[in-house]
């Protein structure tokens, strides 16, 4: 069965570019429940950690360093079937290749600053919200 809960980033350039309150509303829209919210600026250790799958990929180290350029907003989402209603809604991960109306083709900006990350399975959205989130910061 699909599991209930996704996890999500909305990264540095959409943070400062203002974009936290329409990514938000978005997500909100789609009907995804926020069971966990909070602001933070990585260091590059956890950014690392995080990551952790891609080291060796020529795009880590760029990564690594956006991921810490500013906050972020990490965020535990609710839904039936989340992690494919999720990818559903943010859209590619390239937002060239985005369609009209997902969350990256609104907000991002490149393949790197694309706006939100989010979970690819079931079993990646628990370890990326642990990795945030006691289970007593869930809700
Ligand atoms: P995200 O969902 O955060 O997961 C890994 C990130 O790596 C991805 O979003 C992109 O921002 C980035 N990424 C993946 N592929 C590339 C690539 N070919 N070039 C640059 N960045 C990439």
């Amino acid at each position: 069965m699909a599991g209930q809960n996704t996890f999500t980033i909305i990264k540095p350039l959409a943070v400062t570019k203002g974009y936290i309150g329409p990514i938000l509303n978005k997500i909100s829209e789609a009907e995804f429940k926020i069971t966990a919210l909070k602001m933070l600026h990585l260091t590059r250790g956890e950014a690392q950690r995080f990551y952790e799958v891609h080291v060796g990929r020529p795009f880590y180290d760029d990564l690594v360093e956006f991921m810490i350029s500013g906050p972020i907003v990490v965020a535990v989402l609710e839904k039936e079937d989340a992690v494919e209603e999720y990818r559903k809604l943010i859209g590619s991960t390239d937002p060239e290749k985005a369609e009209e109306g997902t969350i990256r083709k609104m907000y991002a900006e490149s393949m790197q600053a694309n706006a939100v990350h989010g979970s690819d399975s079931d079993e990646n959205a628990e370890i990326e919200a642990a990795f945030f989130f006691p289970s007593s910061d869930r809700f």
